[in-house]
């Protein structure tokens, strides 16, 4: 998304010989691809940030060629966030704030045409600081990885 992202990516790419790979500058909500390119669209960890939510999984749908697929890690609540915890800008940070309850995001997914095949728990996924663990208590926050496939 950065400068400084961009430049790491492509840095890396250059050193570990991966001449496939092309690195594109653009926010999750307006990728610089066109209708139906991607076969697979997979991200990590960005979409709780993102206040539209909505959006992402249109976008995701629009550059997926029918039948392509997306696998998405993401942090989702078992319980709807109060007001005071998606005003703490310390809570977005830690990916908490952006959290949409899973009812409500697996929604948004199916809503954008995409069928879900499968959505898990990562149990094994912890948050450190003290705020965030006890949001995490208070309204079941937890990491997902996401399955779904464009229909065809
Ligand atoms: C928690 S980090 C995850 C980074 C990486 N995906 C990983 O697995 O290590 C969140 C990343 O989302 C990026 N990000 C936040 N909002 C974004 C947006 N609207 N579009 C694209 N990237 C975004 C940030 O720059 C940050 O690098």
């Amino acid at each position: 998304m950065t400068e400084e992202q961009l430049a790491k990516a492509r840095r890396l790419a250059a050193r570990d010989g991966y001449t496939t790979v092309r690195v594109e500058q653009g926010y999750i909500e307006n990728a610089p691809v066109a209708d139906g390119w991607a076969d697979v669209v997979i991200s990590n960890g960005v979409i709780n940030l993102c206040d539209d939510k909505a959006a992402v999984f249109r976008e995701i749908a629009r550059i997926l060629k029918p039948g392509g697929r997306t696998a998405i890690s993401d942090i989702v609540t078992e319980r709807q966030l109060t007001e005071a915890i998606v005003c703490d800008v310390n809570l977005w940070a830690s990916c908490i704030g952006g959290a949409m309850q899973q009812q409500h995001y697996r929604r948004a997914i199916e809503d954008a045409g995409l069928q879900i095949c499968e959505m898990r728990e990562n149990p094994q996924y912890h948050f450190i600081s003290d705020s965030a663990r006890g949001a995490t208590v208070t309204f079941g926050v937890k990491s997902v990885s996401v399955l779904a496939a464009k229909r065809g």
